[in-house]
């Protein structure tokens, strides 16, 4: 990791009142929510993780047809506005709480979803999490986030070197099959923002 879990709660919380704003004038994140809520398609009796839920976008977004969700963030900053937001829009089966990847702070999960935050670790960090992730029993996880396609490109936007570490779409690929699921879905939005559905047919 670039930075450590500190810090990047620390700059989150910074930004926590603006997020929303900033991150909806970009077509390529509103597709990644919109492609993540879709793939993650909860029953009415699941329950659900979103990891790095931040202002809890998909874990308001999945609430409705899911039977409870949690979400789990580093900063308390962003779980304060994914919270009042809730309250605003009368949800009631969503909880917000620390957590992180690598503990996500969950005791188990039918549905597991992280949009654009797991970019934060690194290339191992994302093994381990991901390892993590599978020990909750998921049937499905879906991820949404800055990935690379292609050869990475520094110069180009979505991420910034100095905060964020993408990985590549075959070592997330390979770290999923590792660790048990089976990638039923790649959808690129960008060559360097993607969304992978990895399902687990051992769990019913
Ligand atoms: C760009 S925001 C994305 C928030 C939300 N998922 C969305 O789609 O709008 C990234 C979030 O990841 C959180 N984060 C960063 N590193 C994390 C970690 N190791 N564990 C859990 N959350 C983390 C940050 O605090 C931040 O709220």
């Amino acid at each position: 990791m670039k930075k450590t879990l500190e810090e990047h709660a620390s700059r989150f919380d910074d930004v926590a009142g603006e997020y929303d704003d900033s991150q909806n004038d970009t077509e390529e994140y509103r597709a990644c929510v919109s492609l993540v809520v879709d793939h993650a398609n909860p029953g009415p009796e699941d329950t659900v993780a979103d990891l790095g839920t931040g202002t809890g976008a998909i874990a308001l977004a999945l609430a409705e047809d899911a039977g409870e969700v949690v979400g789990r963030d580093i900063s308390e900053g962003m779980m304060e506005r994914a919270r009042e937001k809730a309250a605003e829009q009368g949800i009631e089966n969503v909880e917000f709480g620390e957590g992180r990847f690598r503990e996500p702070n969950v005791e188990a999960a039918d549905v597991v979803v992280s949009n654009f935050a797991m970019h934060h670790l690194s290339d191992d960090e994302k093994v381990e999490a991901i390892e993590a992730i599978a020990e909750l029993g998921p049937r499905k996880f879906v991820l949404g986030d800055v990935m690379f396609f292609g050869e990475p490109n520094p110069d180009e936007p979505f991420y910034s070197p100095e905060v964020d570490d993408p990985s590549t779409v075959g070592h997330l690929a390979d770290a999923l099959t590792d660790a048990g699921f089976a990638l039923t879905a790649v959808e690129k939005v960008h060559e360097q923002v993607g969304v992978l559905v990895a399902e687990r047919g051992d769990v019913e």
